[in-house]
């Protein structure tokens, strides 16, 4: 028997038991004549006390203990003569009697603490030790908790969870395919599912009526902190419903997981946004509600004034930042940068501080006196000791960099912190979005989502103009989640494909089962898929997804512990039918 108990376990009601461990060596320390060596698992650490005088030769062999050596130990739990109340063993140890070393192990290429000296690409390439660090492993646990308490929460809702296939045909998710190239069928390929989206109407079709799934979903699309090119779906479909059934259902679960993983109860329902408004208050559809600071229009105030950049600009908006009027030149200098940084791309930043002596002072005082920022602060809202930004330029420029600013001042005043959580609805986003590359729409979540029933008509005449029934969960600036109530009527769908400029032939040999499908009697139905990677790191309050995955790819979407993507042999090409092109 390799352990009776884990090191995690033993209390000072195990005193003068014989047990035996077994765990890795976090560390040792000789204090001449005693040693002492923490032993780790998953479960915590134990110490362990060698005596010279008592074993001279066990002393000896625990002075050759290296770190991260696996072991077995025996020995009688006795009391601590220093006892350790930062951790849950520290009123024991274990008087060591015998001692196996079961593996080896060189020295780690980083140290496994909470703080530890490895960056996060080393740690990547050894992720497997990484592991073994307590953030990590608790970052894993969350996780798993929280994929209990979904499948306990829509299993008595009677979700079924059915798994569908990872090897299909493109599915229409808006970003790039990751392909398999077909060894039996000549030039042909799989597509990874970018989201079961077609299946999980597929089986309301089939009459499932609740379906849900913890899956994989593959997207060929650029970097980002909470993007992966393979990450989790918590995904769900229901039949006969309406927007607000789903909406009710999947608050439902977002309170069951807040209640059970962070013990936080929400009696309020979560409030709703439609996207207009998230644009034109926050200059973002995933606005981040835990505090205020909304941007403000004032293009009108700032007219005639022959300040050229603002006269010439068609938008002309900022915020106010509550308290920050003392916020230095070279603070202000440091934004400017910030917002000038090609990611955000503001040409320049206007200031105004409004002074707790009730005088305002800003960047264009050349151009504008105080009077005239008078009627700003009004706009704004602003009270002495408030510091107002100001950009401008066109309005689909300027709204996103002043989200950025918004999210910016935010961070620097300490209103983004991780132990808040802020959710709300998103609703009504449109249902198309011009491509200026493509020069033509495309659908802004997938051609499967129905334009609300009030604005079909203007399908045709004005598609810009058309909301569709889709929403989205966001919760502090990320989104969670999305979906939508879907078309189930196959000439709506054939419209809605027209309008996305497939011809009636492309539209049937990408999508015809669907189409086909629904010619048999499809329920209405509609659905949603929260990001239960992103659930997991919001709730774990860490910077990027990967730190709650458990083998993730780097920020170039590269295994760099497996080593892949890499090449394979020109047998395996030659077998796949694939020349590679340079
Ligand atoms: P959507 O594309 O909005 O909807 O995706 C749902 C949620 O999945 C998460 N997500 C991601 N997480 C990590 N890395 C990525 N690359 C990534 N892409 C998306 C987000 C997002 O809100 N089939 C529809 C759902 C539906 O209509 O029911 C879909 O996939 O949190």
């Amino acid at each position: 028997m390799y352990r009776t108990h884990t090191c995690g376990e033993l209390r000072q009601a195990h005193i003068n038991q014989t047990v035996t461990l077994s765990g890795w060596v976090q560390r040792t320390r000789d204090l001449g004549g005693m040693s002492f060596v923490d032993l780790r698992d998953r479960y915590g650490i134990t110490q362990l006390a060698f005596n010279n005088e008592t074993n001279a030769d066990l002393y000896e062999q625990s002075r050759k203990l290296g770190r991260e050596f696996v072991i077995q130990t025996t020995g009688k739990v006795v009391e601590r003569y220093s006892k350790n109340l930062t951790i849950p063993t520290g009123e024991i140890e274990i008087l060591v009697e015998t001692i196996t070393i079961l593996s080896k192990s060189e020295t780690p290429p980083f140290t496994i603490e909470d703080e530890t000296d490895g960056g996060e690409e080393l740690r990547l390439k050894y992720r497997y030790i990484d592991l073994r660090r307590n953030a990590a492993r608790k970052h894993l646990e969350v996780r798993h908790k929280m994929a209990q308490e979904v499948r306990r929460y829509l299993d008595d809702l009677n979700f079924l969870e059915v798994e569908t296939p990872v090897l299909i045909k493109s599915t229409p998710e808006g970003a790039r395919d990751f392909v398999v190239p077909s060894r039996l069928h000549k030039g042909t390929f799989y597509a990874l599912p970018q989201s079961p989206q077609v299946f999980k109407q597929l089986l309301m079709v089939s009459g499932f009526d609740r379906y849900f799934q913890i899956v994989k979903c593959f997207r060929d699309e650029d970097f980002r902190s909470d993007r992966q090119p393979e990450f989790t779906q918590i995904d769900c479909e229901m039949a006969f419903v309406e927007q607000e059934d789903i909406l009710k259902t999947f608050e439902g679960l977002a309170k069951h997981l807040f209640k059970k993983l962070k013990d936080i109860d929400y009696t309020e329902p979560y409030p709703r946004m439609t996207f207009a408004e998230a644009m034109e208050n926050y200059g973002n559809d995933r606005p981040d509600i835990r505090f205020e600071m909304k941007i403000k229009n004032i293009t009108e105030l700032t007219r005639g004034a022959d300040f050229k950049v603002f006269d010439e600009a068609e938008f002309v908006g900022g915020i106010c930042v509550e308290g920050a009027w003392e916020y230095t030149r070279k603070q202000l200098d440091a934004l400017t940068e910030y917002v000038k940084r090609p990611q955000i791309g503001a040409k320049g930043l206007v200031y105004v501080r409004f002074g707790t002596d009730g005088s305002l002072k800003s960047s264009v005082d050349k151009f504008y006196n105080e009077e005239k920022l008078k009627t700003w602060a009004a706009a704004f809202g602003a009270k002495p000791g408030d510091l107002m930004l100001i950009l401008s330029g066109t309005k689909k420029a300027t709204l996103p960099q002043l989200s950025e600013l918004r999210l910016e001042m935010g961070k620097q005043l300490g209103f983004r912190k991780g132990d808040t959580f802020a959710p709300l609805w998103v609703l009504d986003f449109p249902l198309l979005e011009w491509n200026e590359e493509s020069h033509r729409y495309h659908a802004m979540h997938h051609p499967f989502t129905s334009p609300k029933i009030e604005d079909i008509g203007k399908m045709y005449t004005a598609p810009g103009e058309v909301r569709a029934n889709a929403y989205d969960l966001v919760v502090n600036g990320s989104e969670v989640g999305g979906g939508s109530i879907r078309i189930f009527d196959s000439n709506l769908q054939k419209q809605m494909f027209d309008l996305l400029g497939f011809t009636p032939e492309e539209a049937e040999k990408q999508f015809g089962f669907l189409i086909n499908a629904f010619r048999y009697g499809a329920p209405p139905h509609g659905g949603i898929a929260l990001g239960f990677d992103r659930l997991v790191s919001i709730f774990n309050n860490t910077d990027s997804i990967r730190d709650v995955i458990a083998f993730p790819k780097n920020n170039g979407g590269r295994d760099i512990m497996i080593e892949t993507p890499s090449e394979i042999a020109e047998d395996q090409l030659k077998e796949l039918h694939l020349l590679i092109r340079n």
